[in-house]
C-alpha cells in the first residue's frame, strides 16, 4: 500500500525540513490538508504555502482540499504544485466542472467523501477521476480515531470501479491499517502515527509491513 503521510501532524515551524525528512523516511505521496475554516471548522494552510515547500520533495503532492466552493482554486493549487488534487463532493455544486478544471490545469482529479456521505454520491464521475478519498474521520482535525464502518464504502468502489485508486484518510496506524487493507485500499494517509513516531521511517516501514500481512 503506497503511504501519504499529512504534514498536518509535523512541525509547521520548519515544514520544509519536515517534507524533506519524510521523503528520505519512504513516502510516495506527500498530502497536504488546506481547510478554509468554512468547510470543516479549522483552518491551516493555502496554495501559498505549498509553493513555499514544493521544492523540498520530488514526491507527488497529494492536496487534500477542505473548502466551500473548491473550483474558484484549482487553478492557484496547480500552479503552486499539487500533482493530485481531492475535493469534497459536499463542498461544491460544479462537480464536473471542477474536475474538468483540475485535469486542464494537469493535476489529477480525485473526489473526496466525509463519513456520513454516501459513497453513491461520486458513482456519477468515477469515469473521470483518478482517485476516491474515503473519509475515516470527520474531516478537521489529526488524531481522531478510525472508523472502521467505513470499509464498505472501499468495497463498494472495487467492485464498481475496479482500477480507480481508492485512499483512506484518518486515524490510520499499525492497528488499524490492516482494516484498509483488507478492504483493497491503495493509498492511505497518516499524520499522527507517523510524523509523532519516534522513527518515522520506522513507522512508514512498520505501515507497509502490516498492510502486506493481511
Ligand atoms: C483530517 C485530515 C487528515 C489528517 C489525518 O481532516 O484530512 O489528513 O491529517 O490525521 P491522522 O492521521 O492524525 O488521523
Ligand atoms: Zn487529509
Amino acid at each position: 500500500m503506497l503511504s501519504a503521510p499529512s504534514i498536518l501532524a509535523s512541525d509547521f515551524s520548519r515544514l520544509g525540513e519536515q517534507i524533506q525528512m519524510i521523503t528520505q523516511a519512504g513516502a510516495d505521496w506527500i498530502h497536504l490538508d488546506v481547510m478554509d475554516g468554512l468547510f470543516v471548522p479549522n483552518i491551516t494552510f493555502g496554495a501559498p504555502v505549498i509553493k513555499a515547500v514544493k521544492p523540498y520533495s520530488d514526491l507527488p503532492f497529494d492536496v487534500h482540499l477542505m473548502i466551500q466552493n473548491p473550483k474558484r482554486y484549482i487553478e492557484d493549487f496547480c500552479k503552486a504544485g499539487a500533482d493530485i488534487i481531492s475535493f469534497h463532493v459536499e463542498a461544491e455544486e460544479d462537480v464536473t466542472g471542477t474536475i474538468e478544471k483540475i485535469v486542464a490545469c494537469g493535476a489529477k482529479p480525485a473526489l473526496a467523501v466525509k463519513p456520513n456521505t454516501s459513497v453513491e454520491t461520486v458513482f456519477p464521475y468515477l469515469d473521470k477521476l483518478y482517485m476516491v478519498l474515503v473519509m475515516t474521520v470527520e474531516p478537521g482535525f489529526g488524531g481522531q480515531k478510525y472508523m472502521a464502518d467505513m470499509m464498505p464504502k472501499v468495497g463498494q468502489l472495487k467492485q464498481k470501479a475496479p482500477h480507480l485508486l481508492v485512499q483512506v484518510d484518518g486515524g490510520i496506524g499499525v492497528d488499524t491499517i490492516a482494516s484498509s487493507a483488507k478492504a483493497g485500499v491503495d493509498i492511505c494517509v497518516a499524520g499522527t502515527s507517523v510524523f509523532r513516531a519516534s522513527c518515522p521511517k520506522q513507522m512508514i516501514a512498520d505501515l507497509k509491513k502490516a498492510a502486506k500481512d493481511v
